[in-house]
């Protein structure tokens, strides 16, 4: 019997490591729930080895209509929350999960948009249909000055089958973000061969947890193939980009 070696995913999050994708804010999306909730997973992060974060609510059209403003006030509010508590050696910034949607057009013309460091744009699409023009959008936001990050390609099943789009968007200048939690099975068999294609390719520019509730960080806590581990070491660690 072959036994692959194992490695545990903690061991992505060294020094320096920003995890810049996250659902921490409380009662805005489908992550945290309340205050409470927001402390309880940053601390749990925090004991995975995370010390900072960029949490990126979602802004998806008359679901989570987020504004700049909205995600602000929540940020200050879990950070007030975090120096009420003493806990000091966190470092939590917001940005925003862009759904690329009308309304994200809208919000691209008037420049209003949350950016994880510089230009930097966390986007998604949805999950049931491939978007139309994937690449006019790409175009139009590098057109408006922003870098886009594709986050969780390796989740969108429409793509399982057609590897060659992953090499049509690198190319149209989008960076790609994995899912770490892409690597436990959370989402699937198919997700876990994209994901390992994605990164023996060296298409994945970053990573991120992309957690909502303490079930993902329960996973983010288990073991994974360690030559997968292996080969994401370095990209993990271009994560420091954000500090
Ligand atoms: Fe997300």
């Amino acid at each position: 019997m072959f036994f692959k070696k194992r490695l545990p995913f903690t061991e992505l999050f060294s020094e320096g490591f920003v995890d810049i994708h996250s659902h921490l804010l409380p009662g805005i999306d489908d992550g945290s729930k309340n205050l409470d909730q927001s402390i309880l997973l940053i601390e749990q992060l925090r004991a995975c080895g995370i010390n900072q974060f960029i949490t990126t609510p979602h802004v998806l059209g008359e679901v989570y209509p987020n504004t700049p403003e909205i995600i602000k006030e929540k940020l200050q509010l879990v950070k007030d929350e975090l120096i009420n508590r003493g806990i000091n050696d966190i470092r939590l910034d917001a940005a925003a999960e862009y759904m690329l949607d009308d309304r994200f057009y809208s919000l691209l013309q008037e420049k209003n948009l949350l950016t994880l460091k510089d230009n930097y744009l966390l986007v998604e699409c949805s999950f049931f249909n491939p978007p139309i023009n994937l690449r006019e959008i790409l175009f139009e936001i590098q057109l408006a000055g922003y870098q886009p990050i594709l986050a969780h390609p390796e989740r969108y099943m429409f793509w399982h089958k057609n590897y060659e789009m992953f090499e049509t968007l690198k190319s149209a200048g989008c960076l790609f973000q994995l899912n770490i939690l892409s690597l436990t099975r959370h989402y699937g068999k198919e997700v876990y061969k994209t994901s390992e294609h994605l990164i023996k390719k060296g298409m994945i520019d970053f990573v991120g947890t992309d957690t909502h509730h303490s079930h993902h960080i329960e996973l983010l806590q288990q073991e994974g193939d360690a030559k997968i581990i292996e080969l994401l070491k370095p990209i993990a660690k271009r994560n420091s980009l954000f500090l």
